[in-house]
């Protein structure tokens, strides 16, 4: 067996789960590949309580939009069953009950702030149990609470399985507006950081397919997504790729090597001024100035129109540390000054198109972006 340490467990997944395992969910709990340690080890880490889970969110030991909101609704899923097993007795106290679905939301919501995906789906989580919770008064039995378990269950396989659904939707939509030639991404938007397939590095997967273009990955500065994980995926995949530094996509650029750039996105607003990893901003402006395309490929769930532009989108500052370190080795000299901010804001008008799997959106945003997008 290739995952010796799943042995007897009865996997959890969508039937089209990747080949390449950002996690596995059995009935024991969830595993999840350690992201940190990616290309070096290929190690998973085992999580059967809230708070391993936000603590794997936090420390991005798994990380990217869809996939950290997919595994907050495992976590909500896993939670719940550790409170089912901590109650004695066969009937209890509704609000008891109401108190835990509201602690366990508050808990993985603010695990990290970027990324809309997570507040999303641990609000389709939290309204299933309110919604379910509704059908009683004051006291709720044993037997009711499994038959919501289920329910929650049924749910966070079904956002996943939607998630890979919706990247592959965009992987066709993307691949019929791209042109040929040279491609550049940001990050990591693939396996790693979805359901499966991915997102802007599904669209180059599924490029590959017709053979069209050459790869060009970004490093992606400090925790180098691009270096450790978009090119461990591409590897995985047998798919060439070219390795670059981040200061060097306006060399290639000016070369002409670049005829377009893809990202994903971690929250999207109603003008379409959208929050991606740290030095998307950059690339942007950058193909503005040579004239080359820049798309973004999100799924629906990226999306906050709730938002009217980008100056309200909360932005993760993380620890200095992971500037002045590389594997643990200092980069910098010891009490080195470092400011780390993950991500960055890329104006609307920037943008040539967002690809999702309701359709790829041109501007103007303002009026097409709720043309096309309705959030559930
Ligand atoms: O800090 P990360 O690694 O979670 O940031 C990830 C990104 O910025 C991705 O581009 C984004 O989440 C889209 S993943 C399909």
């Amino acid at each position: 067996m290739k995952f010796p340490f799943l042995k007897g467990e009865t996997l959890k997944e969508p039937v089209k789960a990747d080949i390449i395992k950002a996690w596995f969910w059995t009935e024991k709990g969830l595993y999840l590949l350690d992201q940190r340690k990616l290309p070096l080890e290929e190690k998973y880490l085992f999580c059967d309580n809230l708070n391993k889970i936000r603590n794997a969110i936090k420390k991005m030991i798994i990380r990217g939009a869809p996939a950290i909101g997919i595994c907050s609704a495992i976590g909500f899923v896993i939670e719940f069953k550790n409170f089912l097993s901590s109650l004695k007795g066969e009937e209890f106290p509704l609000h008891k009950v109401e108190e835990e679905i509201g602690k366990i939301s508050n808990l993985l919501v603010t695990s990290r702030p970027t990324a809309v995906n997570l507040s999303w789906a641990v609000s389709k989580m939290r309204k299933i149990s309110l919604k379910f919770l509704e059908n009683f008064k004051e006291k709720i039995k044993r037997t009711e609470l499994q038959e919501l378990y289920k329910l929650l269950e049924k749910e966070a396989l079904k956002i996943w399985e939607e998630d890979i659904e919706a990247n592959l939707t965009i992987a066709e939509y993307g691949k019929s507006i791209l042109p040929e030639g040279g491609v550049l991404t940001h990050c990591n938007t693939g396996a790693l950081a979805t359901g499966g397939y991915g997102t802007a590095l599904g669209i180059i997967r599924k490029l590959y397919e017709k053979n069209k273009i050459k790869i060009y990955i970004n490093e992606t500065r400090p925790f180098l997504q691009g270096a450790r994980l978009t090119a461990w995926e591409l590897y995985k995949l047998k798919i060439p790729y070219t390795l670059i530094t981040d200061n060097s996509a306006g060399f290639f650029m000016k070369k002409g090597e670049i005829s377009a750039i893809i990202v994903g996105a971690d929250r999207i607003a109603k003008n379409g001024d959208t929050a991606n990893k740290i030095g998307t901003y950059t690339l942007a402006v950058l193909a503005n100035f040579h004239n080359i395309p820049f798309f973004v490929a999100a799924p629906s769930s990226t999306f906050d129109l709730g938002i009217e532009s980008g100056e309200k989108i909360p932005i993760e500052i993380r620890s200095p540390k992971e500037v002045l370190t590389c594997y643990k080795s200092k980069i910098a000299p010891s009490k080195s000054k470092a400011y780390n901010i993950a991500f960055d804001i890329t104006p609307g008008e920037l943008i040539s198109a967002i690809i999702t799997e309701k359709g790829i959106i041109y501007p103007p945003y303002n009026e097409n972006i709720p043309k096309i997008i309705k959030i559930s």
